[in-house]
């Protein structure tokens, strides 16, 4: 895809970039492998795509130090901030609190609330209030750290065993699909040592794996419904495991591949776009979101989890479907821009 197919006018912001101290991005690219590339390449996007519109730029790297944020936020006046942080000393459901200081600076930022990012970060939560709209979201157990692992009557295998917290599908292996008590227990302990969290058992759906970007504060735009498959896959299932997800040579031995999903059954389009608008909705979100969802053999579409504040990387699937209804990168950047500035955070109204 083109970056920019022709050139736009932006009124020139200032725009502080908030990002992991260990992510402050480079100017250039040159002289680093892909894999050094990876880890910063959100954070690097942004920033140059920002610069490119003619914005007033300046990445702000924060670990530890709310100070940092309120001086520059003090001293510069940036007329937003662009949050790119995912936790805070550590902690990712920190981020949340990151996102009320800036409210309580009065400080515009782009991005989800801090409501909707507490909500959607807890996905026992959300599902319990997914549920209570009667939004499709697979059956599910928690197993809380530290307690006996009793396997659940009203589960039936194969199940999905998960962190109830963390992203990116950490902690999510092949392994993780269990189909007997003994591995149901094995995993869960799993799940308790390695990620530090409680685990969230879910009802393994077999069938194809979607992904909905959707953009907006009250009035919401959807963009068209995003498909990962395996192309090389042979009787590897078909789930995002975390290698799926950041291992380039694994990916390339599966065929990894993410496009606009084709053939959905008749109707199906219409009612997944919905059912992941009213997700959005359930839980508050704003700004922007991707909703995860797997298309079940009973033709039901089944919510995962909301994603607020997505992968924002040149080239992943939130812009490339961004790119499919007609914004580009840079469009795109300017519309999360706008929608930050436009919040009606409580301190407005
Ligand atoms: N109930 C489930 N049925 C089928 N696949 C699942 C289920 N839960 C998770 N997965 C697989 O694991 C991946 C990661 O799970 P998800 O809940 O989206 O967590 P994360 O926050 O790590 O992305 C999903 O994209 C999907 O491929
Ligand atoms: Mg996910």
């Amino acid at each position: 895809m083109a970056k920019k197919a022709k050139r736009k006018e932006f009124k020139k912001l200032r725009v502080v970039v908030l990002v992991h101290a260990d992510l402050v991005p480079p100017d250039s690219l040159e002289g680093y492998t892909d894999k050094q590339i990876q880890e910063w390449k959100t954070e690097y996007d942004v920033v140059a795509t920002l610069r490119e519109m003619g914005h007033d730029v300046r990445p702000l790297g924060v670990w530890d130090d709310l100070g940092k944020i309120r001086k520059e936020v003090e001293e510069w006046q940036p007329h937003v901030a662009f949050n790119l942080l995912e936790e805070f000393h550590g902690v990712a459901v920190y981020d949340q609190h990151v996102v009320s200081y800036l409210e309580l600076l009065r400080q515009p930022y782009t991005g989800c609330n801090p409501r909707g990012l507490l909500l959607a970060h807890d996905k026992a939560l959300s599902k319990q209030i997914l549920a209570y709209h009667r939004i499709h979201t697979p059956k599910f157990n928690v197993y809380p750290m530290r307690r006996r692992v009793i396997p659940s009557k009203r589960l039936s295998y194969p199940l999905v065993v998960k962190s109830v917290s963390e992203e990116a599908s950490y902690g999510i292996s092949q392994a993780s699909i269990v189909t007997s008590d003994e591995k149901l227990k094995d995993r869960v302990e799993f799940i308790h040592e390695n990620v530090q969290s409680d685990a969230l058992v879910e009802e393994y759906i077999e069938g194809r794996e979607l992904y909905v970007g959707i953009i907006g504060n009250q009035r919401l735009q959807t963009f068209p419904i995003w498909e990962l498959k395996f192309t090389k896959g042979g009787d590897v299932p078909l789930i995002a495991t975390a290698k799926v997800k950041w291992d380039y040579e694994y990916q390339a031995k599966l065929g990894v591949m993410t496009q606009a999903a084709k053939d959905l059954p008749d109707g199906a389009e219409n009612a997944i776009l919905k059912q992941c608008l009213r997700t959005y909705k359930a839980l508050f979100l704003t700004g922007y979101a991707r909703i995860d969802l797997r298309l079940g053999a009973d033709g039901r579409a089944y919510v995962l989890e909301a994603n607020p504040n997505p992968n924002l990387s040149y080239g992943e699937d939130f812009a490339e479907s961004a790119h499919a209804a007609g914004l580009e990168y840079d469009a795109l950047l300017h519309r999360l821009i706008t929608l930050g500035r436009n919040y009606k955070a409580a301190w407005r109204t």
